[in-house]
């Protein structure tokens, strides 16, 4: 029994073998239909959600399977103090594999400590969030046909943007990978993730200035600014508009440069970047839901 907490829990050819079957899956649907038949994913999201969720059941229900699912966390037990601990026993009598979501960095893990069946972390606080990498891995993939010798930028929230700590994690283990990372001062990324680029001797500069570094790119990845996770509202008013992308400002950018956003997009990208071609945010979308069922068949032993 696997859970997947961490994105590097999963090895690079691991990574590569659920690229494959996603790929598949992509090609070859009906072969999938039926893969889970009898199996129920319980999804336990104490945090907000539309696409992670959705996306968690559509996959299941494409391979067949069903899906237990709380309204939210205020309507849960965890409302009347059951712990995480307590709460992932009582759902492994009742399916077979969770998806959990949490405000608190490291419940998933603990879920996964406690329970009897896989559980995977669909986002811990300001931590991690392998599903959306493994999204984004996906559209790495399909869109550049590699992963090695890539310029990635990420701008925004660099701080509590969870889905930026995984997705570096997942990259650095590439060769010729760059990182660039563009925040305003407040909201770099963490030490901890700075230390272990430090610590591998993976190539990185940290700027405020994302103009002046976007013919470099390859990869674009803006993020949100993280409201929920400030502590106070003047510090979120006064940051969330550092960076908006244009038309305009593309216009530096390669000519197959791409731009992802693990969405939702609050006014960071304007609408009007969505009909370039090099955005493809609403196509990570779609393969999120390709790898969380290429994740589901492998914790599930199918
Ligand atoms: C992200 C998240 O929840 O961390 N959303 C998602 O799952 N696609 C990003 C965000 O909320 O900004």
């Amino acid at each position: 029994m696997r859970s997947v907490i961490d994105i590097k829990e999963l090895s690079v050819s691991e990574i590569d073998e659920l690229v494959s079957v996603a790929k598949d899956i992509i090609a070859n649907p009906e072969k999938y239909a039926h893969k889970c038949e009898g199996k129920k994913l319980a999804t336990l999201f104490f945090e907000p959600s539309t696409r992670t969720r959705l996306s968690f059941e559509a996959a299941m229900y494409e391979l067949g399977g069903n899906v237990l699912s709380m309204a939210s966390a205020a309507s849960s037990s965890a409302s009347k103090g059951e712990s995480v601990a307590d709460t992932a026993q009582v759902i492994s009598c009742y399916a077979d594999i969770i998806a959990m979501r949490h405000p608190k960095e490291g419940a998933p893990m603990v879920a996964a400590m406690n329970a009897s069946i896989p559980v995977i972390n669909a986002g811990d606080g300001g931590h991690n969030h392998p599903t959306q990498t493994l999204a984004d891995l996906l559209t790495i993939s399909r869109e550049k046909g590699r992963f090695d010798n890539l310029t990635v930028g990420f701008c925004g929230d660099l701080k509590f943007g969870r889905t930026v700590h995984s997705l570096i994690s997942a990259m650095e283990r590439y060769e010729g990978v760059k990182f660039v990372l563009i925040s305003p001062d407040e909201l770099t990324v963490p030490d901890y993730v700075k230390r272990e680029l430090d610590k591998k001797g993976i190539p990185y500069v940290e700027t405020t200035d994302l103009t002046a570094v976007m013919p470099e790119l390859d990869i674009l990845y803006m993020t949100r600014v993280q409201q929920e996770r400030f502590f106070n509202e003047e510090d979120y008013l006064r940051l969330r508009d550092s960076y908006i992308l244009t038309p305009e400002k593309l216009e530096n950018a390669k000519s197959d440069m791409i731009v992802m956003h693990p969405l939702p997009r609050v006014n960071e990208i304007s609408v009007a970047v969505d009909r370039d071609p090099r955005a493809c945010y609403f196509k990570q979308v779609l393969n999120g839901k390709y790898m969380r069922m290429a994740l589901i068949l492998k914790l599930l032993g199918l």
